[in-house]
């Protein structure tokens, strides 16, 4: 087979047939096809798209070309989520441990973020002594025992995409639904749970700005999931403003406690709530997704998912305190307000503004190989529809560099727009699609 033939007949708007995806992934992986070859595939499929069954087969062809994990040890339906990546989303350390607590088990591979969005490991390595890297019987271990364990994406999990991913990004062809939905879909299929929430994020911070793109994106997702044996729903949740009052490392995990205690903000706490509730329905504890929904809340009420928390967090050797205010979580030096300086509504607060203004204080990464630094971040006082009257804190800055903290502050008074009537409210989960 030759790929020049390969790449012809994708720029001629022709379906490529299973052999060639499979060859052409095979090249992709071990190296035997050159990057200037796959770019122009990759282009090929930017401006002709793939059909469903080409995306199918290239998801798949994706998730089989490296390691696999093998979750079939640990009893029970195992189930998984996916964020496609929003600022202040720290859904996953809330939603494993209610998971847990409600008896199905959680065997999660996360990753490091880059850009304005926060990766769930950094979040996790913000605790002291949490380890993110563990030998597979552990991993299995740990799952079996207290049903919940979070690692870092093995290095050898989907090398085809790892390949593609870094091409794609250096040739604008990031943006292709069939590209970005079997990236995402082989991952979560390599990592080999039977039951997948997907969390499509949708506006400003998110990587789709629109419902459609969104809605299409969930849609090419489930039918990959499906045909790889999987069951899949997505919820489409709303990304224009920060989910949450935390956007950080410390922060964050700060907030998931806090949620885990019944403290945390309404908006973290209904889409935890919604996303763990999908989870134990597709892990079968439930014969109701209203059942599921009760689970999910008395996991939460009870406390019980904080002592899941507790022992995952402990089984994998983080070290914090509950009793101290901050849980003994790294703290940032200088704590700067932003105020208001007159009496308005806060109209609209853009995630991708906030995110901005966290990364340029090190939270995030520009650079795969930045360092981040766990404990600065932004603290939000005032959400789109608070009413502030002037001189009420809108934010509080934590930083541990002068200069990055004053980049920071002028980032973070772009993202607010104030008006004199309060702002009609978007909901938060726009749509399940199951
Ligand atoms: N996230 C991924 O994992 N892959 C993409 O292509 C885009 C976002």
């Amino acid at each position: 087979m030759k790929m020049s033939y390969i790449i012809e007949k994708k720029r001629d708007g022709k379906d490529l047939s299973r052999d060639e995806i499979e060859f052409l992934v095979r090249g992709i992986a071990v190296g035997t096809i050159p990057d200037y070859q796959i770019s122009a595939w990759a282009m090929a499929v930017y401006f002709q798209g793939m059909s469903p069954g080409e995306t199918r087969d290239l998801a798949l062809a994706m998730a089989y070309s490296g390691e696999v994990i093998e979750l079939s040890a640990v009893e029970g339906v195992k189930v998984d989520k996916h964020s496609t990546g929003g600022v202040g989303d720290k859904t996953t350390l809330v939603v494993i441990p209610l998971v847990a607590a409600a008896g199905v088990p959680v065997a999660k591979m996360s990753g490091r973020g880059l850009g304005h969005t926060g990766g769930t490991i950094d979040k996790f390595e913000s605790i002291t002594g949490f380890k993110v890297e563990m030998a597979h019987p552990a991993f299995l271990q740990q799952v079996s025992q207290i049903k919940a364990a979070v690692v870092s994406q093995s290095g050898n999990l989907v090398p085809a995409d790892k390949r593609l991913y870094a091409i794609r990004d250096v040739t604008a062809t990031i943006d292709s639904l069939p590209l970005i939905a079997s990236s995402i879909m082989s991952k979560k299929i390599a990592s080999g749970a039977e039951g997948i929430v997907l969390d499509v994020k949708v506006g400003s911070g998110a990587f789709m700005k629109s419902y459609e793109k969104a809605a299409q994106l969930a849609r090419i997702m489930i039918d990959i999931g499906r045909g790889a044996g999987r069951k899949v729903v997505a919820l489409l949740s709303n990304m224009d403003q920060p989910l949450g009052n935390a956007v950080g490392n410390a922060l964050e995990v700060k907030e998931a406690i806090d949620t885990l205690k019944g403290q945390g903000p309404p908006d973290l706490e209904e889409l935890s709530l919604e996303l763990a509730a999908q989870m134990i329905f597709l892990g079968e504890k439930a014969s109701s997704i209203n059942e599921a929904r009760e689970l999910a809340r008395s996991a939460l009420k009870s406390g019980l998912g904080l002592v899941s928390w507790k022992q995952m967090v402990e089984a994998q050797g983080g070290k914090l305190n509950y009793s101290l205010p901050h849980y003994g979580l790294p703290e940032a030096a200088i704590k700067e307000k932003i105020t208001a300086g007159q009496r308005a509504y806060v109209e609209h607060l853009n995630a991708l503004e906030v995110g901005q203004a966290a990364m340029l204080l090190g939270a995030g990464r520009e650079q795969v190989r930045d360092i981040i630094d766990h404990a600065v971040g932004i603290e939000l006082f005032k959400k789109p529809g608070d009413l502030v009257e002037a001189g009420d804190t809108l934010a509080l800055i934590h930083a541990n560099d002068p200069g990055r903290l004053e980049t920071a502050r002028r980032q973070l008074l772009r993202a607010y727009r104030f008006s004199e009537q309060a702002p009609e409210k978007s909901p938060l989960i726009i749509q399940l699609i199951s």
